[in-house]
């Protein structure tokens, strides 16, 4: 038991108070963890498209919030009630719970939990806060995890021991974004192989779905982003052709995929970009009567216009939150894939800031050469 055990403590996190505002460092005061819950020391955590979404008030304006939901950290203490992990173990807080009993655990064909649903409300599943600012104002967390505080408190539901040999960092992007992309390759479609895929916006969700296509056996993968940059990356990953939208003419995205491919389009579109309205041309990239699209991108946009005509002929589109992973059954396969040396995950980290820098790090997220920063602690 350290000395804090049962203890508030005090410690420094950054806090999103408005849309459009800059994020402030602060000192907060972090609750002990009650029955079920678990105290995390950060380690490291890093920073993912969502979370600027999510200072930007999307999908719902929840202020003052602690963002961040990519991140490690050791366990300082648990509630009473927690025997799945203990004090010093390395873990990863996540924003999928998974009970194992309900019926969609059950099925084994989703990772969305009746019994810990997605906490889109920014509280604990009791719906309260664990965390306030110094003149006692409520908190909200991000999602369940609020990574970007150096002491954060998760049910231990959400939380994951993982094998301490994987680095840091790695382990950091495949709480979410690595992650995201790579497993919706099989959890939200089958890619097959021999099959051609397209993936619309190379971030570390883009790249990932890159690597798992590869790792499918998919033929032909069709990278597009409008960053020329994500060209060179893209075939690290194992992409085989590349398409930039703006450089290559004023053809919509759907049109030059079609060209690409003699018309054949293609098997499988991802959609990785924070811009929904996208959709249609992912939808439009993919084969007459078979082909998938999966929705990952979210973007400023909550709603928009679905062609109705492309949909009638027989393609699919699913939505996804963590694309379909289950957090304790699945990502122990892509942790052992990492410690494997299967994955780029080292391509993936460009910068490296401290928590105290962190408007820095959403400056960094502009730059063309960036693809993920780390906060280190
Ligand atoms: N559904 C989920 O569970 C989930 C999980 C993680 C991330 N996301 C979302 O996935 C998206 C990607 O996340 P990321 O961290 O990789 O973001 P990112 O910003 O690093 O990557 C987006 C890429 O899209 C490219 N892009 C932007 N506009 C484009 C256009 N018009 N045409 C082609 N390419 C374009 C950018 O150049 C960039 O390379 C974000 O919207 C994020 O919110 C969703
Ligand atoms: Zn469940
Ligand atoms: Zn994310």
């Amino acid at each position: 038991m350290c000395d804090t055990t049962s203890k508030t403590i005090t410690c420094k996190a950054a806090i999103s108070r408005g849309i459009g505002e800059l994020l402030k460092v602060e000192e907060i005061q972090v609750d002990p963890p009650r029955a079920t819950e678990v105290r995390i020391k950060m380690m490291c955590a890093s920073l993912c498209h969502t979370d600027v979404l999510c200072c930007n008030g999307l999908p719902f304006p929840l202020f003052p919030r602690i963002p961040g939901h990519e991140g490690v950290g050791m366990v300082e203490s648990v509630g009473e009630g927690v025997t799945e992990v203990k004090e010093g173990d390395i873990v990863m807080p996540t924003y999928i719970g998974e009970c194992g009993k309900c019926n969609n655990c059950v099925s084994g064909k989703s990772n969305l939990c009746h019994t810990y649903p997605f906490p889109f409300n920014g509280l604990m599943p009791d719906g309260t806060s664990r965390m306030s600012t110094s003149d006692g104002t409520r908190i909200y967390h991000l999602f369940t995890c609020s990574t970007w505080s150096e002491y954060t408190v998760i049910d231990a539901n959400y939380v994951v021991k993982f094998d301490p040999r994987i680095p840091l960092p790695h382990a950091s992007f495949m709480s979410c974004g690595y992650s995201t992309g790579f497993d919706s390759t099989w959890r939200e479609v089958q890619v097959h192989k021999g099959s051609t895929v397209a993936i619309i916006g190379l971030g570390a969700v883009g790249l990932a779905v890159i690597e798992g296509a590869r790792t499918q056996g998919a033929a032909r993968i069709i990278g597009v982003d409008i960053n020329e940059k994500k060209r060179t990356k893209g075939e690290v990953f194992g992409m085989t052709d590349f398409i930039n939208p703006s450089k290559d003419s004023n053809k919509r995205i759907s049109e030059l995929i079609n060209e690409l491919t003699g018309g054949l389009v293609v098997d499988y579109c991802f959609q990785c970009m924070g811009v929904a309205s996208f959709l249609n041309e992912a939808i439009e990239s993919t084969k007459v009567g078979i082909g998938s699209t999966v929705m990952i991108g979210g973007g400023n946009e909550t709603s928009g216009h679905i062609n109705f005509i492309p949909l009638f002929c027989g393609r699919t589109v699913k939505g996804s939150i963590f694309c379909g992973i289950r957090t304790k059954s699945d990502l122990p396969i892509i942790f052992d894939k990492c410690l494997n040396k299967e994955l780029h995950l080292e391509e993936l980290l460009t910068h490296e800031v401290s928590l105290d820098e962190i408007n820095k790090a959403l400056k960094l997220m502009k730059q063309p050469d960036c693809i993920k920063v780390i906060i280190k602690y």
